[in-house]
């Protein structure tokens, strides 16, 4: 497999700049920072955490049919609910950008990429930390955001069960459907706490 270079990372950031708005490129360009900070506290590789943050929300502003031809063109499939929801289209949309546009085949980045709103509970160590990253960016003013900051630096597990619980509650109090994998991440990570 390919090695991530600092050339190709590079390239990446250019190209995603020309894919979003300002406001969001200064978003993903936080959730490279905070995930190139967790990546080295939590032993990851920071090469991958910054492909897998510049690329996590490249297909976000893509119109619904071109997010759609991109997960058609990909091993990557929305379930039913997924299809429901268009907000959660372009986690999948983005990997499939990256595996076509930017050949990256790593499975640790693509999964990243593709789980950075719902979880799953297989996440990996680098998928956790761009979790994790989405939620506790500079630019994030949430309450509860400080918090969420230190239990981050504290341990990465905690953080990933506070962004699920938080979430869950926010679309609770919306009155907003919950996706099952975000609930099924929640469990898996609580179980695997030792909570009952
Ligand atoms: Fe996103
Ligand atoms: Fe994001």
């Amino acid at each position: 497999m390919k090695k991530i270079t600092a050339k190709q990372l590079n390239e990446i950031k250019e190209w995603v700049r020309t894919q979003v708005s300002a406001k969001r490129y200064e978003h993903i360009q936080g959730v490279v920072r905070s995930a190139t900070l967790l990546a080295a506290r939590y032993g990851a590789s920071v090469e991958k955490a910054q492909a897998a943050a510049w690329l996590h929300d490249c297909a976000k502003e893509r119109s619904r049919s071109e997010m759609l031809s991109w997960i058609r063109k990909s091993p990557f499939k929305l379930d039913p609910d997924e299809r429901a929801i268009p907000a959660l289209w372009h986690p999948h949309a983005g990997a499939g950008m990256a595996l076509n546009l930017w050949k990256i085949e790593d499975k640790d980045v693509l999964q990243a990429i593709r789980c950075h709103t719902l979880g799953t509970p297989e996440m990996s160590l680098l998928a956790q930390i761009v979790f994790v990253a989405d939620f506790i960016e500079r630019g994030r003013t949430f309450e509860g955001v400080q918090k969420m900051r230190l239990v981050a630096k504290r341990d990465l597990r905690s953080a990933v069960l506070l962004k699920c619980s938080m979430t869950i509650e926010y679309l609770f109090s919306k009155n907003m459907r919950v996706h099952a994998r975000l609930l099924q991440t929640w469990n898996a990570f609580l179980a695997a706490s030792g909570a009952k």
